[in-house]
């Protein structure tokens, strides 16, 4: 299996990112987070787009993870794509535009859509007939109009000041670059396994 060399990488680490991306077969990431007194916690997302402009996620504006987001607006996220790969990012993190999440919004089906509406992210709830109740509630409410999104709901996304491309090798003397921003250029830099 060949391993990852400093001549195979695009300069531009989203680029890069975009061309292993294309390969992995999946969008789920793990996000890493911290609350303003320094409490870690990580879970999965689905990464929605990833541009110069940085990598674009979407959530519950009340949930945990936004608490922590608003309340230390850095973050990291963490790709596994087996057997051989791994992406590292780290920045910061900013809303995503109230127009742009309006347009993500549209183009999910109307059951992702109520039960964001029904969803106060990662509270207790008393049974899962509550949430099915107020799904149905919610349903015979829009009826068929349209259903908008919700004032708590839309996207983040994180601009990235390192990202680490990291390539396994049998003898576990695995490759490791890292793109880091200085200025208005990234640098380059082999990482030590
Ligand atoms: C594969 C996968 C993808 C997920 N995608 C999202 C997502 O895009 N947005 C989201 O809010 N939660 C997503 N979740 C659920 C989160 O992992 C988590 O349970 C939820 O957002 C609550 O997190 P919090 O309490 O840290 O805010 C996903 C879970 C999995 C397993």
């Amino acid at each position: 299996m060949p391993g990852l060399h400093e001549n195979d990488l695009d300069a531009d680490p989203v680029a890069q990112f975009s061309a292993w991306f294309a390969e992995a077969g999946t969008d789920a990431v793990a996000l890493v987070t911290a609350s303003a007194d320094g409490e870690p916690a990580g879970r999965m997302v689905l990464l929605k787009g990833a541009d110069e402009r940085g990598f674009a996620f979407f959530t519950n504006y009340t949930s945990p993870k936004a608490r922590d987001l608003t309340a230390n607006p850095r973050a990291a996220l963490v790709f596994y794509w087996p057997p051989h790969r791994q992406v590292r990012v780290a920045g910061a993190v900013k809303k995503i535009g109230a127009e742009e999440s309006e347009r993500y919004w549209r183009s999910r089906p109307r059951g992702s859509q109520l039960s964001a509406w029904a969803s106060h992210q990662s509270e207790v709830v008393p049974g899962r007939h509550a949430l099915e109740a107020r799904v149905a509630e919610l349903d015979a409410d829009f009826g068929s109009a349209d259903v908008p999104s919700p004032p708590f709901w839309g996207g983040f996304r994180l601009v990235a000041r390192t990202v680490e491309f990291w390539h396994h090798r049998d003898d576990r003397l695995h490759d490791r670059l890292r793109y880091r921003r200085e200025g208005d250029r990234w640098v380059i830099e082999r990482l030590s396994p």
